[in-house]
């Protein structure tokens, strides 16, 4: 270690779970989850998203907080440490890498679509949604996106935000915003979940949500469940190593990852539960895709009763939980140049939000300038994709299915048996050669599958 700085340590269980669980309580369940499943038939989705998550991610995400805490740093130093310890070759060194960079990547658009979400808050408290109906609403999303320096607006203030937290540090920043906001954020989501039920489309919304008709399931619906779960409980960007690394070797990470996909999981179908008797209720399509949040659910929120308050803390949950996300992906960048270079966590943190911030105008101008602008059109499955596309296809197709396959591979191969069983404290436990099975065998060949199809889909 070159610098002294600020401690990056956990200072409870409770404070690593609900940063933990803030990162995997993202976007991803609820905005991209119910239009998924909205899409993919309702319930046999929600129940293969379920079974893949258990077989396949959870002992990912096992091992990724495993690793960060036996390296005990970023996760680029961190498997530089344990390669040397264990003489691995350097090839291992791409878990590092590639969630890094990934890391960046996905914190660039992610930031825009965050900054989406306050928008909405701001659209949805003072009542702009009043009266929508279906064509309004719709113009008013895609007026909204067409604008390039309002979508720069509210990008750059959902960073400023992100960067705001993570600049003050693991304890007096990330801990003290995660403790606050993800309460907030199930006393939300309960809420609306509860006045859901009261709604005359919830019978309808239950019924789609739990119809198990699997005569609807593909193979592409497996790999949607799939790339789903990686992505929600996220894993293979170098957040959760970095988490593990600040974390008590006395707690246990095998709970512990059970309760983050276990809380992820409830928050996604709680999602569900809250929109779509909403979307029900009022006649609209479940399976209208990326719009089901930013469209579909403003006309329902325009026209029910209390729509000001319902819109107003859906869209404030929507935000938070964007927010405990892309802090999870700051973090670890930042970390990783902490340790190496003499400046100080403020200014690293603006540097490297002002960096994901320039990244971030691609996706900008994906919607608007660029919207005719296919850059990969010379590979197929890629042909009419925008910037935007492009970087969340090869980030959640590409670089988080090979990154998670590496660790699987790391910790399930290379490490022995004693050393993981040690790392882990799973000495005589009955789940560990459950764990260790389901890395070494089911997660890589879960992981090569989604990727084999999704490169040739
Ligand atoms: N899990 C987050 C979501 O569901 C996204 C994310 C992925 C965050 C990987 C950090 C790392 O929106």
């Amino acid at each position: 270690m070159t610098t002294p700085f600020t401690p990056r340590h956990w200072s409870s269980r409770f404070a690593f779970l609900m940063a933990a669980i803030g990162s995997a309580v993202g976007l991803g369940n609820i905005w991209r989850f119910p239009y998924l499943a909205g899409e993919n038939g309702g319930g046999a989705f929600i129940l293969i998203y379920a079974a893949t998550t258990l077989a396949i991610a959870l002992p990912i995400l096992i091992s990724e907080i495993m690793l960060g805490r036996m390296g005990k740093q970023s996760p680029i130093n961190a498997m530089r440490a344990l390669i040397a310890e264990h003489k691995a070759a350097r090839f291992w060194m791409l878990i590092g890498w590639g969630g890094i960079a990934g890391a960046f990547v996905v914190l660039s658009y992610y930031s825009v679509i965050g900054g989406w979400a306050l928008k909405y808050v701001e659209l949805a408290l003072t009542g702009a949604f009043s009266g929508e109906t279906e064509a309004a609403a719709a113009d008013h999303f895609s007026t909204f996106v067409a604008d390039s320096g309002s979508l720069m607006i509210w990008q750059t203030l959902f960073l400023v935000i992100t960067a705001g937290i993570v600049a003050a540090g693991v304890t007096g920043g990330i801990e003290r915003a995660v403790v606050m906001l993800m309460p907030l954020l199930f006393i939300l989501l309960a809420a609306m979940a509860v006045y859901a039920t009261t709604m005359p489309g919830f019978g309808a919304a239950m019924q789609f949500m739990l119809a198990f008709d699997f005569s609807e399931v593909t193979p592409g619906t497996v790999l949607a469940a799939i790339g789903q779960g990686f992505f929600s409980v996220s894993i293979a960007l170098g957040t959760m190593m970095t988490y593990g690394a600040y974390l008590d070797e006395d707690v246990s990470i095998g709970q512990s990852a059970i309760v983050i996909a276990v809380a992820d999981t409830a928050v996604a179908i709680l999602a569900g539960i809250a929109i779509f008797p909403l979307v029900f209720s009022y006649g609209l399509e479940p399976s209208s895709g990326p719009g089901l949040t930013f469209i579909t659910l403003p006309i329902a929120f325009g026209t029910i009763g209390n729509g000001v308050v319902i819109g107003g803390a859906f869209f404030i949950l929507l935000t938070v939980a964007a927010v405990t996300s892309a802090i999870s992906l700051l973090e670890p960048i930042v970390a990783w140049i902490e340790e190496g270079v003499h400046l100080s966590r403020k200014w690293l943190a603006i540097i490297v939000g002002a960096a994901a911030w320039v990244a971030g105008l691609g996706t900008v101008f994906s919607f608007n300038s660029w919207s005719d602008f296919h850059p990969m059109a010379r590979f197929g499955v890629m042909e009419k994709m925008t910037v935007f596309d492009v970087l969340d296809f090869t980030t959640a197709n590409l670089v988080m299915p090979t990154v998670g396959l590496l660790i699987a591979l790391f910790a399930g191969w290379v490490l022995s048996g004693p050393v993981v069983e040690g790392a882990l404290g799973a000495r005589g436990k009955a789940w560990f050669p459950w764990w260790r099975f389901a890395l070494r065998f089911i997660a890589p060949l879960g992981v090569v599958s989604i990727f084999v199809a999704n490169v040739l889909m």
